[in-house]
């Protein structure tokens, strides 16, 4: 696999099961302008929240294996589900057999790492996908870290979908996020912060904003992530110099790019040229 890293280009790889990895590489960008990027998102198969271990495991392989293949050094998983899932099995057991140089990062450390700032109650809620609720990540870092923090977690498996499908703006929108909102605060009502667990889930922060009570906040990942790879970056200066600077930024997708390509640029408030990848 060393035999095809580009020598010209090393763009950050950015890997989301499909759109949802947007909302992440766009505030990375606004940090971090001067690299090369690509994205992928994998959306012929997406929603990843329902799949297996095993599944979702391979998908996000074949896609760190892809993106590698691109000249990337750097990979973030901007999929809570992948990061839930597939990071540690790739960190720990793949990476050393692929290119034990390279490195492949998730989005749910990052964000259990500010999550002790934001809360004064100490009772925070977790939207997330049913795999990353069933997975416990969040439960068990938070645990690790802020052991004085209790989480409460609901799985909004109707979310992905109301995005993947452009409803996030419509009135099933409001019915999904109404429900899951109330499910979760009726877990505690001293809930004060809710970390918004799902790449995807941005879209739809208009709408959780209505139906969650004004004095919680919603924390967004895009803009935790982006700081925490700054601060990457800047702790590891042999990544760094790694990674090519021309301020680029390539989009493919397992899709067929035209369908793709609309939806992204809502994503990214720019126009995206979307290039169709087979994995
Ligand atoms: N956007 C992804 C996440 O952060 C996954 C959504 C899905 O494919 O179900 O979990």
């Amino acid at each position: 696999m060393a035999s095809n890293i580009s020598t010209t280009s090393a763009p950050i790889g950015v890997f989301d099961s499909g759109f949802g990895g947007l909302s992440i590489l766009r505030e990375i960008r606004k940090v971090l302008p001067q690299y090369d990027y690509i994205f992928l998102g994998d959306n012929a198969r997406a929603p990843y929240g329902n799949r297996s271990y095993q599944l979702v495991y391979e998908f996000t392989l074949q896609a760190v294996k892809h993106l590698f293949n691109q000249g990337c050094q750097l990979v973030i998983l901007a999929c809570n589900t992948a990061s839930a899932k597939a990071l540690r099995s790739i960190q720990q057991r793949d990476l050393a057999g692929i290119d034990p140089n390279r490195r492949v990062l998730g989005v749910i450390r990052p964000t259990v790492e500010e999550i002790g700032n934001l809360t004064t109650t100490r009772n925070v809620g977790i939207f997330g996908t049913p795999g990353t609720v069933q997975s416990l990540s969040y439960d068990i870092e938070i645990g690790k870290m802020f052991p004085d923090i209790k989480v409460y977690s609901h799985a909004c498996p109707m979310w992905v979908p109301l995005v993947e499908n452009r409803e996030s703006d419509g009135p099933g929108a409001d019915y999904f996020v109404k429900k899951d909102v109330d499910s979760l605060m009726s877990q505690c009502a001293d809930i004060d912060a809710i970390i918004l667990g799902c790449t995807h889930y941005p879209l739809l922060c208009e709408k959780i904003k209505k139906y969650v009570p004004a004095h919680v906040k919603i924390i967004e990942q895009g803009p935790i992530v982006a700081h925490s790879l700054k601060d990457y970056l800047d702790r590891h200066p042999e990544m760094e110099q790694r990674c090519s600077k021309g301020g680029s930024c390539r989009y493919t997708t397992t899709e067929d790019a035209s369908r793709f390509s609309p939806v992204a640029s809502i994503f990214v408030n720019h126009t995206v040229n979307a290039e169709h990848v087979i994995l």
